[in-house]
């Protein structure tokens, strides 16, 4: 992942467009961060967890006290919100917010819910989009989120929809909160995460679905090793030798 999230295009833009994209959509707990995590570095490439940029606006608008359901003020402060991923490799990277490191707090289920109501703004959305898109460089990116192949990234090569059971989903969800220390119900979860994917397909703008041309993978009683190799396999080049050279000129 791109150490800094400078706004804007930079003037290598139009070389960096073509670096090669996979998309990897779907909904809570479907396994879709670490198998991203784990396909990006096994290919060499970026990483862009968009969720963590809705997660950080939720985060930031609360922390200045901005009603959520204003699109404008939160749009405004989505704009003027510093966040920075630290780290590129198979963990989880950190993310800091403002200058705060706010990773532990952007994993609670309290931060997916804030980021699922303001992403349901189409403006908070607009002002994502730059950003978002300005990850994409050379060597090529993995790009997680629910509107990765559709609305972001439509012309990448490669696409993937991923999800799971919302039992399964929220049996993981339970097991890496508990693995981090944080105890919650897991009816508790299940409800959340249900209530969740429920709002994220309804919404009017960048609802989440598959985009036509993904290929859709159920994760259900798979292992995160077999979905990688599944994933892995969409992109041709994932296992020769020679990956296409990229051009020459600025990256
Ligand atoms: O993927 P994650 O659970 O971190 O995303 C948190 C929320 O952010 C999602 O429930 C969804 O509402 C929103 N989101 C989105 N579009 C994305 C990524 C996340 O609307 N590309």
């Amino acid at each position: 992942m791109s150490p800094s999230t400078s706004r804007g295009r930079d003037p290598a833009s139009a070389v960096a467009a073509k670096a090669p994209v996979l998309t990897i959509d779907g909904p809570s707990g479907s396994g879709k961060g670490t198998v991203s995590r784990l396909v990006a570095h096994a290919l060499g490439w970026h990483y862009l967890d968009s969720g963590a940029l809705y997660r950080a606006v939720g985060l930031a608008a609360a922390w200045e006290q901005i009603d959520l359901s204003d699109a404008e003020a939160v749009a405004a402060c989505a704009a003027r919100t510093a966040i920075r991923f630290d780290g590129e490799g198979e963990g989880e990277p950190r993310v800091w917010v403002n200058g705060k490191d706010a990773t532990h707090q952007l994993r609670m289920e309290t931060a997916g819910a804030a980021a699922s109501a303001i992403a349901a703004h189409p403006q908070v959305r607009a002002a994502l989009t730059d950003l978002q898109r300005s990850f994409r460089r050379f060597p090529g990116l993995v790009a997680d989120g629910r509107d990765m192949g559709t609305v972001i990234f439509p012309d990448a090569p490669f696409k993937v929809f991923l999800t799971a059971s919302a039992g399964e989903r929220a049996r993981r969800r339970h097991k890496q909160l508990k693995e981090k220390g944080v105890s919650v119900s897991f009816d508790g979860l299940l409800h959340e995460i249900t209530a969740r994917d429920e709002r994220d397909a309804s919404r009017a703008v960048a609802p989440l679905k598959p985009a036509d041309d993904a290929l859709f993978l159920d994760s259900t009683g798979r292992s995160i090793g077999e979905v990688v190799q599944q994933v892995l396999a969409v992109v041709p080049w994932s296992s020769a030798e020679d990956p296409p050279a990229r051009p020459s000129g600025p990256r």
